[in-house]
């Protein structure tokens, strides 16, 4: 059923999984992993989280596809505020994670056997998810400075997981819309700038007139990736749309999971969710420019997207886990073979350890 994207990025998952349990068998606790991809702040506290989760009743029923009303209500408040747009509930569907809400999010807006344009470096999962969903991924080769207006479809990370770039209004007005735009935006508050950033959903129109959608997600705004909840955010019938390939395929997301997602929300609205990351990417640049690795500032995200000789192929990312005891994401699990990708939020001593192997290692 699938064009090979999934099972190219299946064996290259399996092939960097395994090179890391065996470096960390290797080196133990001396192992520098600098491939950490979750948050290092969470919301709501874990006992509020533990209260939230710990309603068994809840387990007990199916909810609605879209959410629960009373969540999607808060959370389409929070939004609007955040947003500075008038949503209601009928604008959010609350999804089974964000990566279930994007390619919710492409069965709806794209046709079988369109090309959905995906601007490199990617996150991994997105020429898989258009491939499953019908599409036909075609990478577009900007690193993460996309500049000409697609045709088609678009799927764009914005903030730009692997690079930390970040695309700003003056730069999607001249991009958008070209054709249906699903923008993934989980890591909209991972910004050092928050002026550098605009939501699709600030720019667009929510009458349906343009069709877009934008995600978010429990994982980067909460620091949860174990609750497993996106959100989907868009014109009223386009949600529809979801709600209903939804119903066919994923269904709601748990519910326990929606309660603690609401919880969170009004902490992670009130927080700076940047602060644990500023002294440690200024520490790092000055670290990286010492150490001769070659890389650019990014604008957001938590992530460095390190040039030469940091490992840009999984057999090379493989081989330091094991020979250096060091691990970085590679550029080639992003579709970009040229860099590697570095993560901040990992413990201090971690990242300086890592990043002395890599400059030290080829
Ligand atoms: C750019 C991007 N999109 C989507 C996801 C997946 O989010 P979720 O954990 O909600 O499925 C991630 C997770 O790291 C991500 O980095």
């Amino acid at each position: 059923m699938t064009g090979g994207h999934v099972e190219r990025f299946g064996r290259l998952r399996r092939e960097l999984h395994e090179a890391r349990a065996e470096g960390r068998r290797r080196w133990g606790d001396a192992f520098a992993d600098l491939g950490g991809s979750e948050p290092l702040t969470a919301w709501p506290s874990d006992a509020e989280a533990d209260r939230a989760l710990a309603v068994a009743a809840h387990t007990r029923r199916y909810g609605p596809v879209e959410g629960r009303d009373d969540i999607r209500a808060a959370v389409a408040a929070h939004y609007g505020r955040a947003l500075g747009i008038p949503l209601g509930p009928e604008h959010v569907l609350l999804s089974p994670g964000a990566l279930a809400g994007i390619t919710l999010a492409v069965l709806a807006l794209c046709r079988p056997g369109e090309p959905v344009a995906v601007p490199l470096p990617h996150y991994h999962a997105y020429p898989g998810l258009i491939e499953l969903a019908g599409g036909r991924p075609v990478p577009v080769p900007v690193d993460g400075r996309l500049t000409i207006r697609p045709p088609g479809a678009l799927l764009l990370a914005n903030p730009v997981n692997p690079t930390g770039a970040v695309y700003g209004r003056r730069h999607l007005e001249r991009i958008l819309p070209g054709g249906p735009v699903v923008a993934d935006e989980v890591y909209a508050e991972h910004v050092y700038d928050p002026r550098d950033f605009t939501s699709v959903a600030s720019m667009l129109p929510l009458d349906g007139s343009v069709a877009w959608l934008a995600v978010r997600s429990a994982s980067k705004t909460l620091g949860r990736p174990g609750l497993r909840v996106g959100v989907v955010i868009g014109p009223a019938p386009l949600i529809a749309a979801v709600a209903d390939r939804s119903a066919v395929l994923s269904g709601a997301a748990n519910l326990p999971g929606q309660l603690a997602f609401a919880a969170g929300l009004p902490g992670a609205a009130a927080a700076d969710h940047m602060r644990p990351y500023r002294a440690r990417l200024h520490d790092t640049l000055a670290l990286c420019e010492g150490l001769g690795l070659p890389v650019e500032r990014p604008r957001g995200t938590y992530y460095l997207w390190v040039g030469p000789p940091a490992p840009a192929t999984a057999a090379h990312a493989a081989r330091l886990c094991r020979d250096a005891g060091v691990f970085v994401w590679p550029g080639e699990y992003f579709g970009s073979p040229s860099h590697a990708r570095v993560s901040l939020a990992v413990p201090r001593a971690t990242l300086a350890a890592g990043l002395r192997r890599l400059a030290g290692a080829r």
